[in-house]
């Protein structure tokens, strides 16, 4: 089952990422964003990320214009039909997905694999929008996306073991560490990880240390590379509020509740860094100040 062509829908923070990673693996890639200004954005930030490992000294200047070569950019969806593989990174959004689906669905020749990087929607839901379940899985990568290591392989109970196994091995053609999960909310990193920084939250809220305090605590103490506050400022508080209220939702467990001060954060748009402020205000980004929360 050889992957050769690849297509990504959403050319945002973590779609930008996983095509810079494809065309550097070799594949042909077209990505797809749906507004034009969008797509230059996406395409920019993956030619910016390109220079920075040729200033680097990391990519040869020649190297760097064969993955441009292998990139393409597009806003048509019927640009996608001679994919081997599509990986689907748009809003997190159950209809909007379903919308995609069902067109990539009737665009897409049968043996084209359906790969979705949600981080808390169900894959198996997906699968159902298709009449490809056993072609579905779920390819969870990280941000930023060029540099973490980790590809979560999501299979539902319909995923085809070849299609699974072939998803594993392109994974690590990216330079990707892949594991293996099963489609339950949060996979692996989010089920451990979103209890961790709602505590962090709640830690904050009973007064057990400060902002910095509770960042440094973990950075130094645990040797994290990131506080949990800078790391929900970095992931982005309502992406976390909403990925916590699904598992919530999932397991009934209260460790996934998202606590009361993060609701109120969403609800006034601190959403972290890329609101300019969240647990830190980043008005100046290279050293972001700790607020203080009453
Ligand atoms: N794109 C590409 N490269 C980047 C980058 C980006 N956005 N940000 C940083 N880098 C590169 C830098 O160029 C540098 O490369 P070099 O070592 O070759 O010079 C390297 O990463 C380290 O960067 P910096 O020196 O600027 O800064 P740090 O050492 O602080 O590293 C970090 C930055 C890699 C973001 C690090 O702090 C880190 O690993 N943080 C934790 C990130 C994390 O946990 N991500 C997962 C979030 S959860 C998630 O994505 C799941 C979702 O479902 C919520």
């Amino acid at each position: 089952m050889p992957i050769e062509k690849v297509a990504v829908v959403g050319c945002g923070l973590m779609g930008s990422g996983i095509a810079q990673v494809a065309a550097q693996s070799g594949c042909q890639v077209t990505v797809r964003e749906v507004s034009q200004p969008l797509l230059d954005k996406g395409l920019q930030s993956i030619e910016k990320n390109l220079q920075r490992l040729v200033d680097k000294g990391t990519l040869a200047a020649a190297e760097r214009d064969q993955v441009r070569a292998r990139l393409r950019g597009t806003t048509n969806l019927e640009d996608l039909k001679d994919s081997d593989l599509v990986i689907e990174a748009i809003i997190e959004q159950l209809p909007a997905k379903r919308e995609l689906w069902t067109a990539l669905d009737k665009i897409c020749p049968k043996p084209t694999i359906f790969a979705s990087n949600t981080s808390s929607l169900s894959i198996t839901e997906m699968a159902m929008f298709t009449q490809r379940p056993d072609r579905f899985l779920g390819l969870h990568f990280f941000n930023p996306v060029p540099v973490m290591k980790l590809v979560e392989v999501i299979r539902t109970i319909a995923t085809d073991p070849k299609v699974d196994e072939a998803a594993v091995a392109l994974a690590a053609r990216f330079g990707k560490t892949p594991v293996r999960t099963t489609d339950r909310t949060g996979f692996i990193v989010n089920r451990l990880l979103v209890p961790y920084l709602l505590d962090a939250v709640r830690a904050l809220e009973e007064g057990v240390g400060s902002i910095e305090d509770i960042d440094n605590s973990m950075k130094l103490g645990c040797g994290h590379p990131m506080g949990p506050l800078t790391l929900l400022d970095f992931v982005g508080h309502d992406t976390t509020y909403y990925i916590a209220n699904i598992m919530f939702d999932e397991f009934k467990d209260r460790r996934f509740a998202p606590p009361p001060l993060l609701k109120r954060m969403v609800a006034m748009g601190w959403n972290g860094r890329k609101a300019g402020r969240g647990f830190y205000d980043y008005s100046d980004p290279a050293k972001p100040k700790p607020l203080q929360f009453t």
